[in-house]
């Protein structure tokens, strides 16, 4: 996707590592994560969602279609041998992997299909495994200050269409887990966990 190789040498400013850290700490206390996990961080861009859940990870694979965000979060982790990025769109191509742990943050709102996506990676679980979606709760399309030129192809996501991703009938849970003040008003963020028995 151009926009975010274009901007992903400035991704990480103060207010994102920020943002990113608030989304992680607070998606955490409703996981109880184990340790050794084989983790995929889907729309990872340069990681920085994924990277605060390495300390549960035996192995972190972060997955974007951008080239030039994975690049960024290359030369963040190069001297991690377990950390590992991979230019693909699951959008089109398949990936023959299973994961302990999927999460992503962000990047369901840029997909063109993002109901098929969640049943995908939910089928990419190992048993015990959970899938965690973060993302905007349903907003006016402000959030963005310019949605098309930005990718955006949903104006967040409410929690009635997300119980409907849940094809496999996983045990769900929705929490709202944070909120971006912004342009006068509030935009809150949830988390979708679909763990598999
Ligand atoms: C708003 S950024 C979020 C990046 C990162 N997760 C974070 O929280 O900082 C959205 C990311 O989703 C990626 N993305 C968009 N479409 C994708 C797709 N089909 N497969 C994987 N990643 C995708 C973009 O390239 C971008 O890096």
């Amino acid at each position: 996707m151009s926009h975010f190789n274009e901007v992903a040498n400035e991704w990480d400013n103060p207010q994102k590592v920020k943002l990113m850290q608030a989304l992680a700490t607070n998606a955490k206390k409703h996981l109880n994560l184990s340790k050794n996990l084989k983790i995929m961080d889907f729309g990872a861009g340069t990681g920085l969602f994924g990277l605060e859940f390495i300390d549960y990870a035996d192995s972190l694979l972060g997955i974007d279609v951008s080239e030039g965000m994975l690049k960024v979060m290359e030369a963040k982790t190069s001297e991690y041998p377990k950390i590992k990025t991979k230019l693909i769109d699951l959008e089109s191509e398949e990936l023959d992997e299973k994961f302990d742990l999927i999460v992503s943050s962000m990047a369901f709102h840029h997909l063109t299909d993002p109901k098929k996506m969640a049943i995908k990676l939910a089928r990419m679980l190992n048993p015990k495994g959970k899938l965690v979606i973060v993302d905007l709760d349903k907003e006016d399309g402000t959030f963005h200050p310019d949605n098309e030129g930005m990718g955006v192809k949903h104006f967040g996501f409410d929690k009635l269409e997300l119980e409907t991703w849940n094809e496999d009938k996983l045990q769900l849970e929705h929490h709202l887990i944070h909120h971006v003040e912004k342009n006068e008003k509030s935009y809150p963020q949830f988390m979708l966990v679909l763990s598999k028995n």
